[in-house]
Order: structure tokens, then C-alpha cells, then sequence
């Protein structure tokens, strides 16, 4: 019996689609191959990812009803300002439409053709607002060894920032930590790893930014297990960490627990101002930045819930149990487990699939055409790098599948379900096979790739 429940009860729901295993194939095929092709309609436990899948609070829905309008000035901006200010302790507040939106406008304004961006990992929308501005996404994770437990393996590599500030200051135009640290197995970042990337950043006259996508399950985990913080709230412990950096954005699709949004926080008026021009240009008015009036209201209403001990606690207890059924079901699963998802090492699961050949893909694939379970694969179709002169990719560091729990969405007899479909597909691990990829665009190719089965 998992040692805890879910600290809500249903108000609404949504009827979710079974369909038969014929109707899966030829769903997969038509996709070709690529599960963020396959309809959702299509799909019966949905754990591609916690962005936008967020259910609402009761609280959220009345909140939608009295959603201001007005374009400009509207009463919900000033509501989401307060709250954001609050949490943050930054004056500068700019509403945005995504965590992309966010990166495109600060990333676009702090850095130009040969600059570096450097972080624990870049997520990949992260990496191509850096790339798109003509600079280097350079990631410096903390080394985990395999099986080592490490309780903060979303750490930036202290040492290796040093050197690299040391070569190369003039061109390191940010730090970005990001927490939690989703493309390196949604590891949480410690205070301890903040405090010293900020002294590193100080001595060389470099801003530290957070991508702050899921600050709250950060916060939770650091009152967990890192000592001198376990006597605060998640809440306390959030501010402590945004106290340490320049500014930061965040997907609000994440830990602002509604289904669209995101935000721009500074400290720098000039930098604020600047981004507002941007946001004006291709977002909107500074007080709406690309949402409805009612989004702000739910957003500010659930930047408070998010931070609810008992609601953050069975996130992690929920992401832990479910971490350990998968290990019984017989996959390898990243440990320790975070709170937003539960990350398996398709390359371990697959060892007789080169990474050219996509053994996360497969593993993905598999879930799915047993039990119509959709996850993500975080492997070499997401981050290996394709060659210039056409040879074979460069593979990802790691072949990772992500089963990603949206907040507040699935029941543990949905998580148990999913359980016995990954025991399926991994007592038959042996027998699949992996992809070959037939068609793909530039940047972030995952979403829209063509494959077929090799
Ligand atoms: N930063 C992080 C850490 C993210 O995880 C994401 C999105 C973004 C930025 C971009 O935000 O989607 O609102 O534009 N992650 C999603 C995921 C897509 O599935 O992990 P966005």
C-alpha cells in the first residue's frame, strides 16, 4: 500500500479513450512513428508531459470568472504582479504566453553571435533560444556516475564553470540554472550549488538566471534532503534560492498549475525595460504578454497552491512510488526519482539498440502499442546532434524515456495500470527493435520527425 494519497478529491472529470491494440498500431503507423503525432484521442494514460496538463483547483475555476479583460492595466495583472513579487522578491514582473516566449526575449536581448550561455542543462527549448541568438549552449552537469545516488544531480559543475570563466569570461554572457533540472532527470538543485555558481558569477561580472519551470518541486526537494534547510516552508525555501540570482522565467505550464503561460521576473529595471519592448513587439501588452486576463488569475491563484506542503509532499511521494513499482515491473529507473516524472534508461533496457537506432524511441513505442500509455523519449532523437556531413548522429549523453506525472490528473490506479504495461514491454525487452529516422526538421526535430521501424 503506497504510504500516502492524493490530498484532493474530484470535482470533474473526463472520460479517458481505450482504444483496442489494432486501432493503437494503426494509429502509431499513421503518426509515423512518432508519438507527439498520434492524437491524443487516441492515447489512454497521457504522460507525455506536465506542461499544460495541469488540473485545475476549484479555486482556479471561480478564479477564471472574475479574469479582467481590459487590455491594458487589467485588475488580474496586478494580481499576478503581487503574487509573482511576492514569491519572487523581483519588482520586474512581464507576462508571457510560455516558458519559450521568456527565452526568446531574454536570451535574445543578453546574447549575440559568439557569445556562451551556460547551464546545469539547457532544456532544448532553452538551447535553441541560445542558438537562435547566434551564441553557445554549453551545459556543465554535475558528473552522476551510474547508480550513484547522488540527492542534488541537478547540480552545475562548480569546478568545470570555473575553468571555462576563466578562459573564456569575456564571452559568458549568462548562467542559467535550471530547477529543477528536467533534460538531466528532473534532479533538484541545491542552495549550496546556487550559493557558489553565484559567487563564481560575481567574480567575473556575470548575471545568474533561473529557469524556474518547476521552482516549487525544487524547493520541496530541497527541504528534503539538504541540511539547514529542512526547518522551512517549500515556499521559504523558493525565495531563498530566487534571492541569489539576477532574475529568472519559468514555463507557468509547470508549477503555475494552469495550462498555458509563463513569466519574465527581474531585478534590473534597464534589462526589464528592454524586455518589454520585445514583449510589446511579439507577445502583447505588457500586462497581458499574450494571455487572457482569466490566465493571469488562475496562474496567481495556483503560484499559492503550488507551494502547499501537503500537496508538494505527495507529488514526491507519488513520482517515488511510482519510481519503485517500475523497478519491480523490471525497468531501470533513474534514482533518486524527482517529483514532475520518473526517467528509465532505455539504453539500458535496449543495450543491443545503437543510439543512432533510437532505443528510447523504442522503448516509448513499445509502452504505447501495449497499453496506449504515452511517454517521452529523451534521447537521441531530442538531443543527439545531427551531423554536418551527413554521417551518423552525434548520440544524446543518455538514452532516457520520461514518464511525466501531470499535477493533479492521474489516480494511483491509472500509475498502477501503467505499471503493468511497462512490465509487459520490458519482460519482452529483448525482442525490440529500433528506428530509423526518415524525415526531420532543424531544431527541436522531435516534434515533428517521420520514422520507421528498423
Ligand atoms: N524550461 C524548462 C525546464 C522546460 O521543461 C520547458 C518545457 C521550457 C523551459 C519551455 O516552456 O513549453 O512553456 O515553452 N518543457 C516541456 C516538457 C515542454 O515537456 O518538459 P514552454
Amino acid at each position: 500500500v503506497p504510504p500516502f494519497m492524493e490530498p484532493f478529491r474530484i470535482k470533474a472529470v473526463e472520460p479517458i479513450p481505450f482504444p483496442t491494440a489494432a486501432e493503437r498500431r494503426d494509429a502509431l503507423v499513421s503518426a509515423g512513428w512518432n508519438l507527439f503525432r498520434v492524437p491524443a484521442r487516441a492515447i489512454t494514460i497521457d504522460l507525455l508531459t506536465d506542461s499544460g496538463t495541469a488540473a485545475m483547483s476549484a479555486a482556479q475555476w471561480s478564479a477564471l470568472m472574475v479574469g479582467d479583460e481590459s487590455y491594458a492595466g487589467a485588475r488580474s495583472f496586478e494580481r499576478f504582479e503581487t503574487v509573482v513579487r511576492d514569491l519572487t522578491g523581483y519588482a520586474e514582473i512581464l507576462p508571457v504566453h510560455q516558458g519559450r516566449a521568456a527565452e526568446r526575449i531574454l536570451l535574445g536581448l543578453l546574447l549575440g553571435p559568439g557569445d556562451i550561455s551556460v547551464s546545469n542543462t539547457h532544456f532544448d527549448s532553452t538551447r535553441a533560444a541560445v542558438e537562435a541568438a547566434g551564441a553557445q549552449a554549453v551545459d556543465l552537469p554535475v558528473p552522476v556516475g551510474p547508480g550513484e545516488l547522488n540527492p542534488f544531480g541537478g547540480d552545475l559543475d562548480t569546478g568545470r564553470l570555473r575553468d571555462l570563466l576563466r578562459h573564456s569570461a569575456d564571452r559568458v554572457k549568462c548562467v542559467v540554472l535550471t530547477i529543477t533540472n528536467n533534460a538531466g532527470g528532473g534532479q533538484p538543485v541545491s542552495v549550496r550549488n546556487v550559493k557558489a555558481v553565484r559567487q563564481l558569477c560575481d567574480a567575473h561580472g556575470v548575471p545568474l538566471f533561473l529557469d524556474a519551470s518547476r521552482f516549487a518541486e525544487n524547493a520541496y526537494l530541497i527541504t528534503e534532503r539538504e541540511d539547514g534547510y529542512r526547518h522551512l516552508t517549500p515556499r521559504e525555501v523558493a525565495r531563498v534560492v530566487f534571492e541569489l540570482a539576477d532574475g529568472c522565467w519559468a514555463s507557468l505550464k509547470k508549477d503555475g498549475m494552469a495550462n498555458i503561460g509563463g513569466l519574465v521576473a527581474l531585478r534590473d529595471a534597464g534589462l526589464a525595460a528592454r524586455a518589454r519592448e520585445q514583449l510589446i513587439a511579439f507577445e502583447g501588452f505588457p500586462t497581458y504578454g499574450g494571455l487572457a486576463g482569466r490566465d493571469l488569475e488562475a496562474l496567481a491563484q495556483g503560484l499559492l497552491e503550488v507551494t502547499e506542503p501537503d500537496y508538494l509532499r505527495y507529488r514526491a511521494e507519488c513520482a517515488r512510488w511510482f519510481g519503485e513499482q517500475l523497478g519491480l515491473a523490471g525497468l531501470p529507473v533513474l534514482q533518486p526519482t524527482g517529483c514532475h516524472a520518473v526517467y528509465v534508461d532505455a539504453g539500458a533496457m535496449l543495450p543491443h539498440i545503437a543510439p543512432q537506432q533510437l532505443p528510447a524511441t523504442a522503448v516509448a513505442n513499445a509502452l504505447y502499442l501495449a497499453g496506449g500509455v504515452r511517454v517521452t523519449e529523451l534521447g537521441t532523437l531530442v538531443f543527439g546532434r545531427r551531423d554536418p556531413d551527413g554521417g551518423p548522429d552525434v548520440p544524446a549523453p543518455r538514452e532516457l524515456v520520461r514518464f511525466t506525472l501531470p499535477r493533479r490528473v492521474y489516480t494511483l490506479s491509472h500509475l498502477e495500470y501503467v505499471v503493468d504495461v511497462a512490465e509487459t514491454v520490458s519482460s519482452k525487452a529483448d525482442q525490440l527493435t529500433g528506428y530509423h529516422i526518415v524525415e526531420q526538421g532543424g531544431a527541436l526535430r522531435q516534434f515533428t520527425a517521420v520514422l520507421r521501424p528498423a
